[in-house]
């Protein structure tokens, strides 16, 4: 029993969970699988299609999971393989499908591949343990210096010397992420068929396919050569030119990988992590014999603004069309400020990808919030595909004050403390009650929720939300179940309406219409015969729209013809 037939992720509302702070069943203040299974009910009639559900592989935990041990288990503090078939199950039963995360640009370094590369010591430095991962010797004398100028992607070198066991200085890797993640060389015939065959693993478990973590940086030029001057993102003409960052050569795996998922009978889809320099780059990884979808992060990064959301809009549209691919909509994840404390700052900054930059500008919290609501019915009324991140349904603003003692984000300790990293966006979920763990972990639990939760979540419940009038949840539940409904949302075109400077409106058939007042100081009106169907805040006496608001409308013929 799954909701919509066919080429479902092309119209998909794919509901993101990040497990360690979803619930919590067992009670050591870390999300598990029972704690999933006991909220099934509870993401089936929010009215969502598929969940995605961030890795719960054994792993260490260095990057929160995403330090893979083993990548055909389940982490002890998640729960076992059984419990996972049985959630998979119950989703499945309850209509809706199950995608899990699948991390090839690196594992853990207590992967048993990493143990016997380093096992294999300098004697073994051409061995093909040592293959299956980026080892080089260094430069400079006795090699003392990094093989290039890479960076990692959390702060300082993205190479690490290995020691022998007599305490020698020896060999480098390569990680672009923690030390505690080594790349891997997509370059070598072993890792590809592992990759091939873990897919196969899951897949026959029963899940439905995978996000596809960092898909834009599995390639890296031969030779390593330096970053040098090149700049990230590039400029239009030096595009190609980066050394790990959307290369070309990833397609050439994305294309079996597709034929991989093609070889099921429901086929298996994938969504690609891909951050890259623009729009047009992205459609390359959504080409007809490729990946399924891939999140729009440009989408994302717009400023609440209606000029730039209409271009990031028009231009998703075009490239996705050009190619035969249906946008994916997503406006927050685990690794991104929430969309009610980013939209709460004065907006045109378009990187406020980071809690650092996002708490140096000043907040105005009831307009980031009237926003974010405003920006759901926005996403879920575009053409395509949408992601909604653990919370974003209740509303949730990012945890700007986590005390330093509580960060556990490998962002803080990796930037020498200069960046507070991603764990404002990861609190556990408030569920019930008036105060924490609000439900997440049980009544009698051993420990508390693995980061705090503020006190005043407690207006921020489901619990608290469910049933209220106005409420975020509600607005979600509603737009959801409308969503489902009405022929002319998910897959499909729009077309766009005049409206003033500052506000966007477009149409879909057969029926349908959305208003958007960004910025019109003066409220938007709806056409006399466009009746409201549900809006993200209230609208004037006389029915108009003002600022920061969304209305979804039941359009007539003549509405919809005048378009
Ligand atoms: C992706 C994940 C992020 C992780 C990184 C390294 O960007 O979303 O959480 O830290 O990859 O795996």
């Amino acid at each position: 029993m799954v909701s919509k037939a066919g080429r479902w992720w092309r119209s998909a509302v794919v509901y993101q969970v990040y497990i360690r702070s979803f619930a919590d069943s067992s009670g050591d203040g870390v999300g598990d699988i029972a704690g999933l299974r006991s909220r099934l009910p509870y993401l089936a009639g929010l009215g969502i299609d598929a969940l995605w559900i961030n890795p719960w592989y054994p792993s260490p935990m260095r990057d929160g999971g995403y330090d893979v041990a083993d990548l055909r288990g389940i982490d002890p503090s998640f729960g076992t393989l059984l419990e996972a078939e049985a959630m998979i199950r119950e989703a499945h039963g309850l209509g809706l499908r199950v995608l899990l995360d699948l991390v090839p640009n690196h594992v853990s370094d207590q992967h048993a591949w990493f143990r016997e590369a380093l096992a294999a010591g300098r004697a073994g430095s051409g061995s093909s343990a040592r293959a299956r991962f980026l080892f080089r010797d260094g430069r400079g004398p006795a090699g003392a210096e990094p093989p290039n100028d890479w960076t990692s992607n959390f702060g300082g070198s993205a190479w690490t010397r290995v020691t022998d066991p007599d305490g020698r200085p020896e060999q480098w890797y390569l990680h672009l992420f923690a030390p505690e993640q080594p790349d891997l060389d997509w370059t070598n015939r072993e890792v590809q068929d592992e990759f091939a065959a873990v897919m196969r693993f899951w897949f026959d478990l029963g899940v439905d396919g995978f996000r596809i973590d960092v898909a834009h940086g599995l390639a890296k030029a031969e030779g390593l050569p330096d970053l040098g001057e090149t700049e990230w993102p590039p400029g239009a003409d030096g595009r190609l030119g980066h050394p790990h960052w959307d290369r070309d050569e990833v397609h050439a795996i994305y294309r079996s990988w597709r034929a991989l998922a093609d070889e099921y009978d429901d086929p298996r889809v994938f969504v690609g992590e891909a951050w890259v320099h623009d729009s047009e780059r992205l459609a390359r990884y959504v080409r007809s014999d490729e990946l399924h979808t891939a999140f729009n992060f440009d989408f994302l990064l717009a400023p609440w603004d209606a000029e730039p959301m209409r271009r990031s809009i028009e231009t998703t549209l075009r490239t996705h069309e050009a190619v035969g691919a249906a946008p994916t909509w997503v406006l927050s994840n685990h690794d991104t400020v929430r969309e009610v404390s980013r939209y709460a700052r004065p907006q045109g900054v378009r990187r406020l990808l980071k809690l650092d930059d996002v708490l140096a500008l000043p907040a105005d919290r009831p307009a980031g919030l009237r926003r974010a609501r405003a920006a759901a019915l926005l996403m879920l009324a575009l053409p395509g595909g949408a992601y909604i991140y653990q919370g974003e349904e209740l509303g949730l603003p990012e945890v700007e004050d986590l005390p330093d003692e509580a960060l556990r984000d490998p962002v803080w300790a990796l930037s020498g403390h200069a960046e507070r990293g991603r764990d404002g966006c990861r609190v556990p979920i408030p569920w019930s009650g008036p105060a924490p763990p609000f439900g997440f972990s049980p009544v009698a639990a051993d420990a508390a929720p693995w980061l705090p939760q503020p006190a005043s979540w407690r207006e921020l419940t489901v619990e608290a939300q469910t049933g209220a009038d106005g409420s975020t949840l509600e607005l979600y539940r509603r737009a959801l179940a409308v969503r489902r409904e009405h022929p002319a949302l998910g897959d499909g075109h729009l077309t766009w309406l005049c409206m003033p400077a500052g506000a966007l409106a477009f149409v879909r058939d057969p029926g349908f219409g959305c208003i958007v007042n960004f910025s019109a100081a003066d409220s938007v009106p709806i056409p006399p015969d466009a009746a409201p169907l549900l809006a993200s805040g209230s609208l004037t006496q006389d029915r108009r729209v003002p600022q920061d608001t969304a209305v979804w409308l039941t359009l007539d013929q003549s509405t919809a013809k005048r378009a």
